[in-house]
């Protein structure tokens, strides 16, 4: 893993923002991207660059389960508004939180992942270690898959939400499989309440415990974190 330390979150993106750059320069033609607080400063970089995605693909990550693609708590709204809005992508696809039928779901999202292999995916990292939505415990083997949220999830992205009863108890979450097929993947975890999850990932054994500790069986990570994400390596 290369790890780089920045002051802030705002450096962080302009870190981030370099790391698409020189993706792009390379020919990337599929971005996996993913929501949450944590990307939203490199996709503010995005968008004032000059990079143009009108003929990229992205993948999203995951989606809450129930929630349609207009409500603003979805992760196809966050997209739309923190990136697609402004730069466009020739296909952009994200799960549907509307298909009730799981099995179909994970099926047609895997054959997408299939069909469009990830040159560079984007992660945050969850306080408990998860990413996507791989909660502790996630078979590292399996695809794209229906997720009950831990209580420690739901609390977390309470804050988005009126309530933490609004919050979706499920979500359909890309496989650590799926991402680990990424060629190039790159996390951005920022703040002291992720330290603990930071030094488990980098420093700690290769668990199903913490989800994002098989990134370090992936041969081209790079992690940007913030000081405070840093304090305990
Ligand atoms: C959610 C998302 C993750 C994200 C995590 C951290 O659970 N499914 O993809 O990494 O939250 O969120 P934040 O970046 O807001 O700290």
């Amino acid at each position: 893993m290369n790890v780089i330390v920045v002051k802030d979150r705002e450096q962080g993106g302009q870190k981030g923002f370099q790391v698409f750059q020189t993706a792009y320069q390379n020919g990337a033609k599929v971005f996996g991207l993913a929501t949450g607080s944590t990307p939203v400063t490199t996709y503010e970089a995005l968008t004032k660059s000059d990079l143009d995605f009108s003929q990229m693909t992205s993948v999203n990550l995951d989606e809450y389960v129930g929630l349609a693609p207009d409500h603003p708590q979805s992760y196809h709204y966050f997209m739309q508004k923190h990136l697609f809005d402004q730069k466009p992508f020739a296909q952009s696809f994200v799960p549907d939180g509307l298909n009730d039928d799981a099995e179909a779901e994970m099926a047609r999202y895997d054959q997408i992942i299939a069909d469009n292999p990830i040159d560079l995916q984007i992660l945050g990292l969850g306080q408990n270690g998860h990413i996507g939505f791989n909660e502790p415990g996630t078979d590292p083997a399996v695809g794209t898959h229906k997720v009950k949220l831990t209580e420690s999830t739901i609390k977390a992205n309470a804050r988005f939400f009126d309530n933490e009863d609004e919050v979706p108890r499920y979500a359909y979450s890309m496989g650590i499989a799926s991402i680990m097929t990424s060629k190039h993947i790159l996390l951005e975890a920022y703040g002291a309440e992720k330290a603990a999850a930071v030094k488990a990932m980098i420093e700690g054994p290769v668990t199903t415990d913490v989800p994002a500790s098989f990134l370090q069986n992936h041969e081209q990570v790079t992690v940007i974190i913030d000081e405070a994400a840093a304090s305990q390596l």
